[in-house]
């Protein structure tokens, strides 16, 4: 199984430190569906987020993360053994059964709803600033504004923020797309946008 989701993806992934790490413990960000975002048009590849991410980031270096969306936990285990150990590893989810994921070393997860005040509170009260947030929350264009509206404020400089599955949002229209790339353009400056398929990466410069 492990060998057929590797063969459909590029070689040069296999390259990729963090795509391999994904694959150990079965994420999802190494082996997504492609629609080639903006286009709405869906391809038959698949794509590995990690490969991607994995230029904006630097293995073993030390941390702070915030990752909205934690489900099993495969993503939270990913960037435990990429980051250094003394790395923070925050996660929030609305899902009670991810408190289980705060047994994962380094690791708190916060539960409720994302851009509840409360949850925000949360996060703010931990008097950090990220090096890296990513939203795999939702993917509803609405919760992907409300929550960079919250935390993109709390990205340190040189920080980046990822928006994932943009093509989740964007499959009737790219018109969703574009409102997002507005969105940011009206509320953020110094920044830099690296659009891959599927998947925004904003650096804060
Ligand atoms: C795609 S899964 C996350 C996968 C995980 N990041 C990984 O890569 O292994 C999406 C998660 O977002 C959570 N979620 C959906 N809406 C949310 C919200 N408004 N606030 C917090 N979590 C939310 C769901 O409960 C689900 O666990």
């Amino acid at each position: 199984m492990t060998f057929l989701k590797e063969y459909s993806i590029m070689s040069s992934e296999y390259k990729s430190e963090l795509h391999n790490i994904g694959l150990k413990y079965n994420c999802d960000k190494c082996t997504v569906k492609c629609f080639c975002c903006p286009v709405k048009k869906q391809c038959n590849k698949k794509t590995s987020y990690l490969y991607n991410y994995e230029k904006h980031m630097k293995k073993n270096s030390k941390i702070n993360l915030l990752e909205i969306g934690v489900r099993d936990g495969a993503s939270i285990k990913v960037w435990n053994e990429y980051f250094s150990k003394d790395s923070k590893i925050y996660g929030i989810d609305i899902n009670p059964n991810c408190n289980k994921c705060s047994e994962i070393e380094n690791t708190k997860i916060f539960i409720g709803d994302c851009n509840d005040i409360l949850s925000v509170n949360n996060i703010k009260n931990l008097n950090l600033s990220f090096d890296c947030i990513i939203d795999d929350g939702s993917h509803h264009y609405d919760d992907i504004t409300k929550s960079l509206h919250y935390y993109y404020p709390l990205l340190s400089f040189k920080g980046i923020y990822i928006i994932e599955d943009i093509a989740s949002m964007n499959r009737i229209s790219s018109k969703k797309y574009n409102d997002l790339k507005d969105f940011i353009k009206n509320n953020f400056k110094d920044y830099i946008i690296n659009e891959y398929p599927e998947t925004i990466v904003i650096e804060k410069i």
